[in-house]
């Protein structure tokens, strides 16, 4: 499962997932096919090209492409300090397009920056559509009086939730013109402000580099677009339908197929036609997630307001928002002023992060997207209708019509992609192949979900449902639409597999996807298939794979595919890379790969005093994600003399994640969002700084002592003592202003 060097090329050689990897030949040439069929036409300067067009910057550990031997790594990685910069190659430089509070049209650029899309449009002209996810709590509570130059009564209603223990404030049910609901008003309605999308214009300048020139199609969409303007969202597809119903089982908003807003905007993707797929991922933070089986919400009171010093939960509840219009992909077109944003409801509804489309002329679109929980899946859309042109705005319309699937991996290699629709037997995986024990299946008829841990369980579940169409309720459309609300638990339902948070899915220039899929472990939403989702040793692996899956006769509608893992995050003298827990992919326009890194916040740079626990055991490998430093960016070349190796291109400033990456169309400049940066620490104050010790590992498995600088909190991106870190978007260049890739 681990590919090593050789072996990867191999893979690119041939097919993904029909090679098993017990029959890899020892020896490889270098004269495999090229990945993408884009640089099979590229490749007549190849050995010029090739060459890694940069000095990697140094990070904490030794590499598996380390040349040096392991008393001359001991002797480069003893001591390492941490910069709460963002550290790039020498050869290039970073200029900040926007930071949180600036000016967006008749708003502010929000927090927690993430997907980044970079349409062009006439030479020298283009539209930059950013994501906003969340608000890091802790963090945006301390900075917004100096970044946003207001306050707001964080203390006051801290201290009136309290009150109501750990449940929180069920705000909704209050009077209007309450005074504690006027101050929860405020905060959630500055909170979501800080979320959603936004557009702005961008020139390139005289120097080269991309500048802000505001226009027109400068705009805001946030969490709570249409609640006191014209700008609600639009909703396509059957859950429309439910949406529209007068009553029901559950919480209905009465505003029809019309949506108050978007937050949560995690990953996305960019269209052939220029629109850019937005994908809300963590809306469970904000209102309830669970659904009747008639498809509507559980009520606002579900998801109470909760407010402490590092919590800021339920930020829908006093709006009142209708949990199932969130969770969804949102397209819009950045040229377009008055596009607000439109969620196609045939795409599913769950924690979606990540979005590939394929578009090909005379074939259906297919359209990738992951659900980035523990035991979240892989799903694919495939539109009724087939594509003329790939660059036709009317191409959207496909998005409104089609068959939402959800993948089967089996532990050969192949695959299928099961239909989620009412016909659809029900046949859930035992709780036994899965790490952690457990599945969440659908609960008709109370709806929500039940917690399935034995084999009797599931059986019982299948006697009792036999389609999706017994679970769910309504007239055809209707039942459709609650699928596709409730399509985690429907996924589960049917037996689609359970995976390893899926963050990405992006789409090779030769049709196949990549797949980053962040972390391995259980956890209490669930797991991921013990049958593919493994370590070396067998056990489940906390810092994730890139995959790489082909469609069957490589056809955007096939039901069949084939898969393999490509790499493997963790510590090379265990098998991994030397990264951890990938999330954004991105393929550069000679199709090789860049990949960012989430470990969580509270985990980076976590000490590692000793590997043996008291007892003198080998301490879990899940609790050592401190050795891999701060999140960074990698760079793997998939073709030429380099293919295989890992090149680390930069590390973020402390306590972030570095997000959304995208070229320009010539390649010259590469735009990344730093997101939560001081998300644990907050504003590093006077320069503060924690010595830690690290028991570190050669490539070869040698143990030695590292001395580690650790800032604490960040002050980025301004770098003044004491200033507040604000999340922001760079755009990265060579300092010679050459292409990047
Ligand atoms: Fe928002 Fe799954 O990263
Ligand atoms: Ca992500
Ligand atoms: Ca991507
Ligand atoms: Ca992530």
């Amino acid at each position: 499962m681990y590919l090593k060097r050789r072996n990867f090329l191999l893979l690119l050689g041939g097919s993904a997932g029909s090679i098993a990897l017990s029959t890899l030949p020892g020896c490889v040439g270098k004269q495999q096919n090229p990945v993408s069929t884009e640089s099979a036409t590229s490749t007549a300067s190849q050995s010029a090209t090739d060459a890694v067009r940069f000095r990697p910057v140094s990070g904490p550990m030794p590499l598996p492409n380390d040349p040096r031997s392991p008393s001359e790594q001991i002797q480069a990685y003893q001591s390492y300090e941490v910069l709460d910069e963002l550290v790039l190659p020498e050869e290039f430089e970073y200029e900040v397009i926007g930071a949180w509070g600036d000016t967006v049209g008749n708003s502010r650029f929000g927090y927690n920056n993430d997907y980044l899309s970079f349409v062009e449009a006439e030479d020298g002209v283009g539209y930059l559509t950013i994501n906003f996810e969340y608000i890091s709590a802790r963090t945006w509570m301390q900075t917004y009086p100096q970044v946003i130059g207001k306050s707001l009564p964080f203390a006051e209603v801290t201290a009136a939730v309290a009150k109501s223990g750990k449940s929180g404030t069920n705000a909704n049910a209050l009077p209007d013109g309450d005074p504690l609901k006027t101050q929860i008003q405020q905060i959630c309605t500055e909170a979501l402000l800080d979320q959603g999308l936004g557009v702005i214009t961008l020139r390139r300048d005289e120097r080269g580099k991309w500048v802000r020139q505001p226009s027109e199609a400068d705009r805001r969409v946030t969490g709570i677009s249409g609640l006191s303007d014209e700008f609600t969202l639009k909703s396509t597809g059957p859950a429309t339908a439910v949406f529209r119903k007068t009553q029901g089982r559950g919480y209905i908003d009465g505003l029809g197929d019309r949506i108050i807003g978007t937050f949560g905007n995690c990953a996305g993707g960019t269209t052939p036609w220029g629109t850019v797929l937005s994908a809300e991922e963590n809306f469970q933070a904000q209102v309830p997630e669970p659904v009747f089986p008639d498809g509507t919400s559980a009520p606002p009171s579900q998801m109470p307001f909760f407010i402490d010093e590092k919590t800021l939960a339920g930020q829908g509840n006093v709006f009142g928002l209708a949990g199932n219009k969130y969770g969804w992909i949102v397209e819009i077109d950045p040229s377009d002023p008055l596009d607000y944003g439109t969620k196609h409801t045939w795409l599913g509804r769950y924690r979606h992060e990540a979005v590939g489309i394929r578009a090909e002329t005379g074939k259906p679109i297919a359209f990738y997207s992951g659900c980035d929980r523990r035991g979240g899946h892989i799903y694919k859309f495939i539109s009724r209708q087939s594509v003329s042109d790939p660059r036709d705005k009317a191409n959207s319309q496909l998005l409104a019509d089609g068959i939402l699937y959800a993948a089967k991996f089996n532990p050969d290699g192949t695959g299928t992609w099961i239909p989620l629709t009412p016909k659809t037997p029900t046949d859930p995986d035992l709780p036994s192949n899965i790490w952690g024990n457990s599945i969440l299946l659908p609960s008709p008829p109370n709806g929500g979900y039940i917690k399935a841990e034995g084999e009797n369980s599931i059986k019982g579940f299948k006697e009792r449902v036999k389609t999706l169409g017994d679970i769910y309720t309504g007239t055809e459309i209707e039942k459709q639409g609650a699928i596709l609300i409730d399509a985690h638990y429907a996924a589960n339902a049917v037996g689609a597999t359970c995976a390893a948070r899926p963050e990405d899915t992006e789409i090779a220039p030769d049709g196949s996807l990549y797949i980053a899929f962040t972390s391995g472990m259980p956890g209490g939403d669930g797991g991921p298939d013990k049958r593919i989702f493994k370590s070396l040793t067998d056990e489940p692996h906390e810092y994730g794979w890139i995959m790489r899956l082909v469609e069957a006769e490589n056809e955007p509608a096939a039901l069949n595919f084939t898969w393999q893992m490509m790499a493997a995050g963790g510590e090379p003298a265990e098998g991994g890379w030397g990264f951890a827990n990938p999330d954004n992919v991105l393929l550069d326009n000679r199709g090789n790969l860049w990949m960012v890194t989430d470990i969580s916040t509270s985990k980076m740079n976590q000490e590692i005093p000793s590997r043996l626990d008291d007892s003198g055991k080998a301490i879990d490998r899940s609790k050592m994600s401190g050795a891999f430093g701060n999140n960074s960016l990698w760079y793997f070349p998939l073709q030429g003399e380099s293919a295989g190796d890992a090149y680390l291109f930069a590390l973020g400033p402390m306590e972030c994640e570095m997000t959304g990456p995208y070229f320009s169309q010539d390649g010259k400049s590469l735009f990344v969002a730093v997101q939560h940066p001081g998300e644990f620490g907050g504003t590093r104050q006077d320069g503060a700084i924690e010595t830690r010790k690290f028991e570190m590992l050669t490539d070869g498995g040698e143990a030695f002592r590292q001395t580690r600088q650790v800032p604490i909190g960040s002050n980025w991106p301004d770098g003044q003592n004491n200033a507040p870190p604000k999340p922001a978007v760079v755009a990265i260049y060579r300092r010679d202003l050459d292409s990047i890739v």
